[in-house]
């Protein structure tokens, strides 16, 4: 019997229309459009609509994925949605999505895993298809990210933005092979990005309001630190997996949380910033979702040859981390 092999048959992504630029945040706590760019490499964001959920625009980004993959709904086994900023506590974004989608019956979970949510969602569905146990699973990251940031904290609102990404991963067809996927955690360090209240730890109440609770806090300097050296790492370990060498890697899509930090790892791997796929002035970080919307984007410019290696890499809170090595088939 030949091996199962898993590939991305086909992507897609949704950004809501609004746009919050940082001549915008100026007018909203005390920070500068220089500031921002110069720091982060971001110069603009996209806002969800007050009626738009983490749910609508994962629909959005998952319906394009299936047209893309030319498959219907009833073809799905199992949905994974990676999320940090679910529509509820409970039931979860991903069986919201299902229903939208038309797809009921099929499993639907949603995966916590922050930033590194959509490459731990790879992971699972490859595990998934290669085991035989599925056929068809789509993997989506979806946010709004805005509903979850103090625009009161001039050290976090002005880097987070709201969007969405997916994918099918299958066990046919053709597109991007998925060779090997790293993942790792360190929950140790689980306080330098948290947003402390609302779950059974510090239910909402009063103090937690007053306190500000209830929104994103990060330690922005040691999140670098481990940022950088966590996705170096990680990006190795998948490219020896995968069995290549660094030089064989074509191409690079990071995490967009901070331009410094992906051309920091460009240098570490040699790979020359115009085969960085780059969207954090645009978008911001958008967390679980920025691999997502990229890899898409990157796909609709007909970028890639035939047999080119795409290195993805993921950081985000929990610590996790993530890297994967696709190859592209046609
Ligand atoms: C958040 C981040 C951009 C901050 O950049 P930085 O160079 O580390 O800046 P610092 O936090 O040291 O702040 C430097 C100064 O700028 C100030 N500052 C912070 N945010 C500011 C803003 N938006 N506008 C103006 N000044 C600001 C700080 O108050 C500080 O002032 P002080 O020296 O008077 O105290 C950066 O640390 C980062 O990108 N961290 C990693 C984020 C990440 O990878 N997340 C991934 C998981 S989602």
């Amino acid at each position: 019997m030949t091996k199962l092999q898993a590939r991305i048959i086909g992507t897609g992504s949704y950004l809501p229309e609004k746009v919050l630029s940082n001549r915008d945040l100026e007018e909203i706590v005390e920070t500068s459009d220089e500031w921002i760019f110069t720091r982060t490499g971001m110069k603009e964001r996209r806002i969800a609509a007050e009626n738009e959920a983490t749910s609508d625009m994962g629909y959005n980004a998952a319906s394009k994925a299936l047209e893309a993959a030319q498959l219907k709904a009833d073809e799905i086994d199992l949905i994974l949605c990676a999320t940090l900023s679910p529509d509820h506590m409970f039931p979860s974004t991903a069986c919201l999505i299902q229903e939208k989608l038309g797809a009921i019956g099929c499993a639907a979970v949603d995966i916590q895993a922050a930033c590194s949510g959509y490459v731990y969602g790879l992971s699972m569905a490859k595990a998934y298809i290669e085991s035989g146990l599925y056929k068809n699973v789509l993997v989506i990251a979806s946010e709004k990210l805005s509903a979850f940031v103090d625009y009161e904290d001039r050290r976090t609102c002005v880097l987070f933005g709201d969007g969405a990404g997916a994918c099918v991963v299958s066990n046919k067809g053709k597109g991007l092979l998925i060779h090997n996927v790293t993942l790792g955690a360190d929950g140790k360090q689980s306080k330098l990005l948290i947003l402390p209240a609302g779950g059974s730890r510090a239910p909402t109440s009063e103090s937690t309001i007053a306190e500000r609770q209830h929104y994103i806090q990060m330690e922005g300097q040691e999140v670098y630190k481990h940022a950088v050296r966590r996705m170096e790492k990680a990006s190795y370990l998948a490219i020896e997996r995968s069995g290549f060498q660094k030089e064989q890697i074509n191409w690079l899509i990071p995490h967009q949380a901070n331009i410094r930090i992906i051309e920091g790892l460009a240098k570490r791997f040699d790979i020359s910033m115009d085969h960085v796929y780059v969207t954090v002035h645009k978008y911001g970080n958008t967390s679980a979702s920025t691999i997502g919307i990229a890899l898409d984007e990157m796909l609709a410019e007909k970028k890639l040859k035939k047999d080119e290696k795409i290195l993805l890499t993921a950081f985000g809170a929990g610590l996790t981390w993530a890297a994967s090595v696709l190859s592209y088939e046609e």
